[in-house]
């Protein structure tokens, strides 16, 4: 692979990959933070008088209204504070760049390009080839989004010499040390709202660590397999995956810890009972006294995932004393995932931990399984130039 921090890119025109997937509350951008770890690739590439042009997905655009509420002009006007650069409202219309003198560009959500033809998910290689022909280099530098295989995330590759930016050497240097870490014990902590998507990673995961701690809305299918009333808490119903969880208690009954201190509240939904007066409808990890005893051995943890809905004040206990616990544990800790990232700064914790990644998914793949699908395409294509 090519990183840029090896490269002189000067003077070139530069397809940019970012991810400014971004979460927005009340029409603002709830965390910036991975908008602020793209600022560096960006502006190397504009001190180094490229031409940048930038692409990104947002949301997932499957109807014409998902289009107003995913629009990248909100990053546009947060980017304009620290960048001088034009906003290119169409993804399928880059001409328009050719009227402008400015020297940086953000093109509106690719996954526009998702009506009708599912085109940027499909990694259609007309696309990728359309997008490329605005550029003389491609630079990636969206980690999060690199579990996808997609039009913008992979395919240009096809077509254009592909560099890593900053921000994906970074995450690939920070989480390399974390999965070939030879320190143990190594707890993981799961958290999170669904469990479906998450099995193949769980599973994969108990190998590699010493404990795993099951928290946050994921739990509850778990107790749910282990014969616990959950009234009505989410909980997967589908057959499949309460096998697969089945299979995993009954493999991993010596790694695995929750939480079952919990009782189902008036509105059928599982509180934990470790804190009395909380009126929610989440389930909390544990008390302090039990993650404390979990821990008290571990040198180096990976968190993904929260402990209920912390982004409501009154929900947030449960991951706020998490966090606490973690701050004052002395293990190494890694924390992957968008919303465990954004809970651990809005709730004070920016600096308390050894890394913060940008990804979500892709993270917990990378941890998980130690490879990227976009990784191995762009790979693919470099070998065969
Ligand atoms: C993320 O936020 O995890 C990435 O931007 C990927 O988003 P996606 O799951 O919609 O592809």
């Amino acid at each position: 692979m090519k990183y840029l921090s090896k490269e002189d890119i000067i003077n070139k025109k530069v397809i940019l990959r970012c991810d400014f997937n971004v979460p927005v509350k009340d029409n603002v951008i709830s965390d910036t933070s991975k908008i602020d770890k793209s600022l560096e690739t960006i502006k190397y590439l504009l001190d180094n008088k490229n031409k940048v042009i930038i692409l990104s997905h947002f949301g997932r655009i499957k109807t014409e209204e998902d289009k107003n509420k995913y629009s990248l002009k909100i990053v546009y006007e947060y980017l304009k504070k620290y960048i001088d650069l034009d906003f290119i409202d169409d993804p399928n219309n880059l001409e328009k760049i050719n009227d402008s003198n400015k020297s940086c560009f953000l093109v509106e959500n690719t996954r526009y390009t998702d009506i009708p033809e599912k085109r940027e998910s499909k990694n259609d290689l007309e696309l990728a080839k359309y997008w490329s022909t605005f550029g003389d280099v491609f630079v990636v530098d969206a980690f999060a989004s690199l579990h996808r295989a997609h039009s913008s995330t992979a395919g240009i590759s096809k077509y254009l010499p592909t560099y890593l930016g900053f921000l994906v050497e970074k995450e690939i240097t920070n989480l390399n040390n974390l999965i070939n870490n030879k320190e143990h014990p190594f707890l993981v902590i799961m958290g999170g709202a669904k469990v479906d998507d998450k099995l193949l990673i769980i599973e994969n995961l108990i190998k590699k660590c010493d404990k795993l701690i099951l928290t946050g809305g994921i739990l509850n299918t778990f107790l749910k397999v282990m014969n616990y009333n959950v009234g009505k808490s989410l909980v997967s119903e589908d057959e499949e995956v309460l096998n697969k969880v089945k299979e995993i208690i009954n493999n991993n009954a010596d790694k695995l810890y929750y939480n079952t201190d919990f009782i189902v509240n008036r509105d059928g939904m599982v509180i934990s009972v470790s804190i009395d007066d909380i009126e929610d409808n989440d389930i909390i990890y544990d008390n302090l006294v039990n993650l404390n005893e979990v821990i008290k051995d571990i040198k180096v943890v990976f968190l993904n995932g929260t402990s209920g809905k912390y982004e409501i004040d009154e929900y947030s206990r449960g991951t706020e004393k998490l966090l606490y616990d973690l701050k004052n544990s002395g293990c190494k800790v890694y924390v992957g995932g968008g919303d465990s990232v954004s809970s651990v700064i809005n709730l004070g914790f920016e600096n308390a931990f050894t890394y913060l990644s940008s990804g979500g998914g892709a993270t917990l793949e990378y941890v998980a399984f130690g490879k990227l699908k976009a990784l191995d395409y762009i790979e693919e294509q470099e070998n065969n130039r």
